[in-house]
């Protein structure tokens, strides 16, 4: 059963460096103008797991395509999990990674969700030390961005019969990364879903898995076709509630002060490390913190009263991005002005990257130096 305990880890990392990378000039390039998820880094690591033997044979190598049976489960039966963390630049040169370990519990959460082997948590923490050591050249200055980091998991056992495979790999791959969202995009606009939805009770929301982004890409295509940036979510049951957006966590913000956002309880919707600590950092500065359901119809009411003053996405691409308008089959609905950031939107935001760039103390020991 591929959700038994590991074996001991048989050897430490291997290392072969690359040695026909590209210039450090064309680096150098690349680092300080990086767009999102396309500057990728000269390596990967790669931890293979066989059933019976467990997790072994921990590599960093050049980054190179994958060798894959054709008949790999993953590529039949989706058993595929990721995340997406930073390494972020401090201002003596040193590197920093935020909550890491957050990361590599989701990580073994999404895996016992999708019958795929438990990396242990050490194992999933060397792996992304040793890469952001081996590339620290490829993390952009602070002022450009920061390392994103992507580990997966992928079933690789070659068997059509569905069921856990026994086979697996953890590879890690990074890319220097500026913001998500294109700057001049200042606050972006939401399509609300109606039609399709991303995640159920009992399904598969609150993992990170392949499959529920997969899942996201039509209303994400049909927000497009409206003009809008990304696509927010709605429950299953009622169409009614908020959940989340493809790829972030949602905050509306009161005329009282009061912080909401969606709560964790139903299962659907993924735990975002970004969401989590800006609620500690929204209760440090003392403002009301509320998980429960808001309803989209509620929205639309309150922005047109007034007392919805400030709405944002978050999350580790995103960061923390204001919401300037969301539009549905109903209509379009502005928050504030449709264009600016709100100062409690900002403050939690330059909270936040003051204690992911080392620029501020970090009350929470959140923060891991690699270099
Ligand atoms: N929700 C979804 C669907 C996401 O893809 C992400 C990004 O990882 C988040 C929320 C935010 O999670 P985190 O803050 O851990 O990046
Ligand atoms: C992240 O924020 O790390 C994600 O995985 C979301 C995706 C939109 C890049």
């Amino acid at each position: 059963m591929t959700t038994a305990p590991d074996t001991a880890l048989e050897t430490a990392f291997k290392i072969t460096r690359k040695t026909d990378g590209i210039s450090a000039v064309e680096r150098e390039r690349l680092v300080a103008d990086p767009g999102f998820g396309r500057a990728f880094t000269d390596h990967m690591a790669v931890i293979t797991y066989t059933e019976g033997r467990g997790w072994h044979s921990p590599e960093i190598l050049p980054r190179q395509p994958l060798m894959l049976d054709p008949a790999a489960s993953v590529l039949h039966y989706a058993q595929e999990i990721f995340e997406g963390m930073k390494a972020y630049r401090a201002p003596d040169g040193g590197i920093l990674l935020f909550r890491p370990e957050a990361n590599a519990r989701r990580f073994q959460k999404s895996a016992e969700r999708m019958a795929m082997a438990q990396l242990p948590e050490d194992l999933f923490l060397e792996a992304v030390d040793q890469l952001v050591t081996i590339d620290q050249a490829w993390v952009p200055k602070p002022e450009v961005g920061t390392l994103y980091i992507r580990p997966f998991m992928i079933a690789t056992e070659a068997a059509l019969g569905v069921k856990p495979s026994a086979e697996f790999k953890f590879i890690v791959i990074a890319c220097a990364a500026g913001e998500y969202f294109s700057s001049d995009a200042g606050a972006v606009s939401v399509w609300v879903e109606e039609n399709s939805v991303r995640a159920s009770r009992g399904g598969t929301g609150i993992a990170k898995c392949g499959g529920n982004y997969a899942a996201s890409l039509t209303a994400q295509m049909e927000g497009k076709a409206h003009g809008c940036h990304q696509v927010l979510f709605l429950d299953a049951e009622e169409r009614r509630w908020l959940e989340e957006m493809g790829g972030m966590n949602v905050m509306m913000v009161f005329e009282d002060g009061t912080l909401v956002t969606p709560p964790l309880d139903t299962g659907t919707i993924l735990h975002g490390i970004t969401r989590d600590s800006l609620l500690t950092l929204a209760r440090d500065n003392g403002l009301t913190v509320k998980e429960e359901r808001y309803a989209i119809d509620q929205l639309y009411a309150d922005a047109a009263a007034g007392r919805l003053k400030e709405v944002f996405a978050c999350g580790t691409a995103a960061v923390v991005t204001p919401i300037g308008t969301f539009k549905s089959g109903k209509g379009d609905c502005t928050i504030g002005d449709g264009r600016s950031t709100g100062p409690v939107t900002a403050k939690l935001r330059q909270t936040l990257c003051d204690i992911q760039f080392g620029r501020t103390n970090d009350p929470h020991d959140w923060v891991k130096r690699v270099v």
